[in-house]
């Protein structure tokens, strides 16, 4: 019962933590046809939910953590280990791509087209690493 629970929980929060990265791709596009005054709406919103998958990241790894001790397998499982590999460079990755290209907007340092090609090229390497993470969660490839 209780594996059952943290079972949902946590693909509950897959879904919390995969789901805001693809309303950003069109939000990208809505980006580059507004004004750089204007922009500030957009940002908050990308903001947000940046704040979002990183919320729900943080329930993922917990529940996981809860499932590897409720369910049989442990950590040295080749399937939990790349996902703690991958989980650790999307920790990295949304703290070291994000944030500084965001804060960049309303200085001196804002360039509108590199500012959303950088946001852009993010957004899916970070989806791409959460699809990869979600495989390797699925399948349970055995490789050691
Ligand atoms: C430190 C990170 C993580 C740990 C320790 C972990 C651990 C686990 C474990 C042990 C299971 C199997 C539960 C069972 O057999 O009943 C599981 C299932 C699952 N995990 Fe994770 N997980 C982590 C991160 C993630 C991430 C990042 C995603 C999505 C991107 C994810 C999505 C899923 C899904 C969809 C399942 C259900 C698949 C199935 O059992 O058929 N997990 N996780």
């Amino acid at each position: 019962m209780l594996h059952i629970f943290f079972l949902y929980i946590h693909i509950l929060s897959a879904i919390g933590s995969i789901g805001p990265l693809f309303a950003l791709i069109p939000m990208l596009k809505k980006m580059e046809e507004t004004d750089e005054a204007s922009l500030g709406g957009f940002v908050q919103s990308f903001q947000y939910a940046i704040s979002v998958v990183k919320h729900f990241g943080h329930i993922l790894v917990t529940s996981g953590v809860f499932l590897i001790i409720l369910s049989g397998w442990t950590w040295t499982t080749s399937w939990v280990v790349l996902t703690i590999v991958g989980m650790g460079s999307s920790v990295f990755y949304l703290a070291r791509a994000f944030k500084p290209t965001l804060k960049t907007y309303g200085t001196s340092d804002f360039n509108k087209e590199s500012f959303i090609a950088k946001l852009r090229k993010s957004t899916w390497i970070y989806i791409l690493l959460l699809l990869f993470v979600l495989w390797l969660m699925v399948a349970k490839p055995v490789l050691w």
